[in-house]
């Protein structure tokens, strides 16, 4: 795979969407078709491991585990989670170790894992490419994420939410077998901290090491600056790019300049944030455009300035096959049938300072008066900021934990005004909500683009819903 894409790249990608709903189920159905299937590798580890501790049903992760190439990292896994028959609804999922610069043995195991299944599950029943979704802000997992993946044979790796131009030298390593290293931000790093983390493989897997590809590398961006910054400033090849406008589901990014935010919160995009495709093209590599182009109408206009195609979100994420919970899809598609629903970019909710798009939706963390209830946590910690400690080592904050922590730790009081925990929110979000010992059981909050309004439009005739073939083949007509 040395040299530009020698793949015919895909028209239609169907976008990463964490966490669990771009699940393996979803993009084996799309690769399947011929399009490219990306499963989410955000906090992929947590949700194998709650998958195992709801029983495996079906015995997809089990089958998946018999092909991992290092069968006693695959059986401590299962024995640690898996629970026969699933665990009772009342009772809470175990916790796993958090993410950290150091982080134990346990978390690396379990994330090797977890990416390695993801992509594996994709991948069964065909032979075309499947890819995998980063976010660069979640960087403590991301030498064993990827790693995992690249050992299941994935063939794309595409990540946002940040600029990645320290993976593209990861991948040429880890396709050699060797380690690699991967640098974080530190807030008020210092002197004496230790900013980089090291993932050598021969550490965690005895044995031969099976022979890896190296995947192509497409990083999400908003803008004409930033893909030529990735360019000029990447540590290794860039393959291609997609290039995500503010409607899209997820995190998006900020409006360039300035933060200016509407009457109702929500930020301002301006002419400084639209994209010169013209300028994309020159820079000679094949690029999706994203962000509301779930239409055969769109794609053609993407393909007339000179995309390879475009990249699509919330249309699959109402889909039969996509890993949201069932009772909130069918809600939402409800609504949006109905001409009800509404979608609101959340300037501040996300810890990770990026506008976050929440489909409005009663007994949600999108509710106020749901989520005051609540006690906060910060049990999951795939959102924690890095900080310098003045004694040089390394601590770790999210702005939606427990205030007198938070501030204890330095953070600012004014970070913590209405932060939610997505951690726990996204993993409601397909089923797997986390129950406390007090009752309280944690709440959804459904990330989709603009979209949703007319996503009815994809629903069969008489039909109450839709599959991701009905997508392909609409935007394909
Ligand atoms: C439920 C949902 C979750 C998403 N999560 C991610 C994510 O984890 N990483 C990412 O790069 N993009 C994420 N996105 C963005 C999509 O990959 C895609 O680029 C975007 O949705 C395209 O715009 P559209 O929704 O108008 O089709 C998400 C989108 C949705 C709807």
């Amino acid at each position: 795979m040395d040299g530009t894409l020698n793949v015919s790249p895909p028209k239609i990608i169907q976008g990463g969407m964490g966490a669990g709903v771009s699940w393996w189920m979803l993009a084996q159905a799309v690769s399947k078709l011929g399009q490219l299937g990306v499963v989410s590798g955000t906090a992929i580890d947590l949700i194998l491991a709650r998958r195992l501790q709801d029983g495996d049903a079906g015995g997809h992760i089990r089958r998946a585990l018999d092909h991992f190439p290092f069968p006693d990292v695959a059986a401590r896994v299962w024995d640690k989670y898996h629970v026969v028959g699933g665990k009772p609804a009342d009772q809470p999922y175990k916790s796993v170790p958090m993410h950290s610069q150091k982080p134990s043995r346990e978390i690396v195991e379990l994330c090797i894992v977890a990416n390695f299944v993801e992509v594996f599950l994709a991948r069964e029943g065909h032979e075309n490419p499947v890819g995998i979704n980063f976010l660069e802000k979640i960087q403590l997992p991301h030498l064993p994420s990827i790693y995992g993946a690249m050992l299941a044979g994935v063939t794309y790796i595409l990540m946002g939410a940040g600029i990645p131009t320290r993976i593209p030298g990861v991948l040429d390593r880890f396709a050699h077998q060797e380690s690699a290293t991967y640098s974080i931000h530190v807030s008020g790093a210092n002197n004496g901290c230790e900013t980089s983390m090291v993932f050598d493989p021969r550490e965690y897997l005895k044995g031969s090491l099976p022979e890896l590809q190296r995947p192509y590398f497409l990083p999400i961006i908003a803008s004409n600056a930033l893909a030529a910054l990735m360019l000029q400033k990447s540590n290794g090849r860039v393959d291609g790019f997609v290039i995500e406008g503010p409607t899209a589901g997820g995190h998006n990014a900020p409006p360039r300049g300035k933060l200016h935010l509407s009457e109702s919160g929500e930020p301002i995009y301006g002419e400084r944030d639209i994209v010169d495709y013209g300028k994309i093209r020159e820079l000679g590599l094949p690029f999706w455009i994203a962000g509301g182009y779930a239409s055969s109408q769109k794609l053609r206009e993407a393909l007339a300035v000179g995309a390879a195609g475009i990249q699509v979100g919330t249309a699959f994420a109402f889909c039969e096959e996509s890993g949201m919970k069932r009772e909130y899809r069918e809600h939402l598609l409800n609504e949006s049938r109905a001409g009800r629903a509404r979608v609101f970019t959340d300037a501040i909710a996300s810890p990770t300072g990026f506008p976050f798009k929440v489909a409005q939706m009663e007994n949600s963390v999108s509710e106020a008066g749901t989520y005051q209830g609540r006690n906060r946590i910060c049990d999951l910690g795939y959102l924690r900021e890095t900080y310098g400690k003045p004694d040089g080592s390394l601590g770790y904050r999210c702005p939606s934990e427990p205030v007198d922590i938070y501030l204890s730790k330095g953070g600012a009081v004014e970070s913590t005004v209405g932060r939610k925990c997505l951690c726990n929110a996204l993993m409601a979000n397909i089923g797997m909500a986390q129950t406390r010992k007090d009752g309280y059981m944690e709440q959804p909050l459904i990330t989709c683009g603009d979209d949703l309004a007319g996503i009815a439009r994809f629903m069969r005739p008489g039909g109450g819903s839709y599959s991701a073939a009905d997508v392909i083949a609409e935007l394909l007509s």
